[in-house]
């Protein structure tokens, strides 16, 4: 069970940044009938499970006390009786779960609340606390995670990195199934000594990409057997308990195989085979805008992309047109070389204004920017502890700075000058 003192940490922050990529309050799918809140279990500190499908935590007191773990259908109203009834202070879903919660009894109310994992300890900051009369829980696909730590280039160090990473509040790890690159094998080492809760995300390379004398498939195998060998590689190096339990969070093609689609889908398909019980989502990487929206109009694709990772610099124009698209398909944009790509905004206006006025460092400045633009998501490959401490303050800007009255102007001018910098059009 994750320390409650991480799960504080990290709760609000989670919530708001990734409000937009999550479902729209108001187009929310009917409801399927009422129903009461089903306990399966009571306990005197939050138990958030890992991902059960409508698992939701819930307590009358906050920092996760004097709690409930119920398993509730999707989206049924469920109604709140004694002792639940507006004296909930804390509430959080598993993760792939988003909560909306309302005031009065019958999921009708104007005033709502949408909860994502790991949710509130603490609901009075948000107006919220003893007010939940009833809420619904929908399915939502994607890690919930806005930071992730990247592992390329780490070596031997790979393993130590990534626990340290976990540790200082990191949940989300980006690999690939590259060993020129990456050491998957320590990944999971570092993640199976630190904690078996996190986001783990990693990449299907193809041949291009690979180094022939060290990798995971047969070069010379057809491609949808690559795929195959490279999945049961990555896959035995994510095994915490039972083997027949073995997942992965996010598969991310590394880059398209070949100047051919066709080849492209015989990747993708392939890939689809394993969505959702051991993949449950799957993503694509370096890749342009004419490839990403052929995967999500191709009608031979059945299981859309939710994630595109690519660098974000200058000359890609920090990829406005792609991460328009993305916002409007709800894929997550990852992006990559965000600091060493981008020296000059480093120094611009912008990001040193909010640096000053937020007093964080420059980069945090720039991710906590990069954050603004909105369905965006950070891969973070720091070796140094004190800058992943550093760099996870970036909650504190979205969440706190930018949304308190004497930070909000700071923050939204700083957010206008710097979209029209990277020509992000309103
Ligand atoms: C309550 O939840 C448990 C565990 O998920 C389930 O087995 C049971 O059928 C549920 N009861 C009702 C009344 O829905
Ligand atoms: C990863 O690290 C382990 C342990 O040091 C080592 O045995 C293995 O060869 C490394 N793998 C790669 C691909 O470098």
């Amino acid at each position: 069970m994750r320390s409650l003192a991480l799960i504080s940490v990290a709760s609000a922050f989670f919530a708001s940044a990734l409000a937009t990529a999550l479902p729209d309050l108001d187009n929310l799918p009917a409801l399927t009938g009422f129903a009461p809140l089903n306990i399966t279990m009571i306990s005197d500190e939050g138990s958030l499970e890992k991902r059960q499908p409508g698992g939701v935590n819930l307590c009358r007191d906050i920092n996760w006390a004097n709690c409930g773990y119920a398993k509730q259908p999707f989206n049924l109203c469920i109604q709140l009786d004694s002792p639940w009834w507006h004296s909930i202070s804390a509430i959080g879903p598993d993760q792939y779960n988003a909560i909306v919660a309302y005031e009065d009894y019958n999921c009708g109310s104007s005033a709502r609340l949408a909860i994502f994992n790991p949710g509130y300890p603490n609901l009075v900051p948000a107006g919220w606390n003893d007010r939940i009369g009833s809420f619904r829980v929908l399915q939502i696909s994607g890690p919930t995670c806005v930071l992730l730590y990247g592992t390329a280039w780490k070596k031997e160090a790979t393993g130590d990195l990534v626990l340290k990473a976990l540790k200082a509040g990191f949940r989300g790890i980006d690999t690939a199934a590259q060993p020129r690159h990456y050491n998957e094998t320590l990944v999971g080492a570092g993640i199976k000594e630190a904690i078996s809760k996190g986001i783990i995300q990693t990449k299907f390379t193809p041949v291009s990409g690979q180094d022939l004398h060290n990798m995971p498939y047969d070069p010379k195998a057809p491609l949808d057997e690559q795929v195959h060998a490279s999945v049961a590689s990555s896959l035995a190096h994510f095994i915490f308990e039972d083997p027949a339990n073995a997942y992965i969070d996010s598969l991310v093609l590394h880059s398209p195989p070949s100047d051919h689609f066709s080849d492209l889908l015989k990747v993708w398909k392939a890939l689809e085979t394993y969505v959702p019980h051991r993949i449950r989502q799957l993503g694509i990487s370096n890749t342009d805008l004419h490839v990403v929206s052929r995967l999500c109009n191709s009608p031979d694709v059945g299981v859309r992309p939710a994630v595109v990772q690519n660098r974000f610099y200058p000359a890609t124009r920090w990829e406005t047109d792609l991460r328009a698209y993305c916002r409007i398909q709800r894929i997550a944009f990852q992006t990559f070389w965000t600091l060493s790509g981008n020296p000059e905004l480093l120094r611009s206006a912008p990001v040193q204004k909010l640096a000053e006025s937020a007093t964080i460092s420059a980069p945090v400045a720039l991710y906590a920017l990069v954050l603004g633009l909105e369905g965006t998501t950070i891969l973070d490959g720091t070796k140094s502890e004190a800058h992943m401490a550093e760099d996870l303050r970036v909650t504190e800007v979205v969440d706190g700075f930018a949304q308190s009255e004497g930070g909000r102007a700071s923050w939204v001018a700083c957010l206008d000058e710097f979209k029209a910098l990277i020509g992000e059009a309103e």
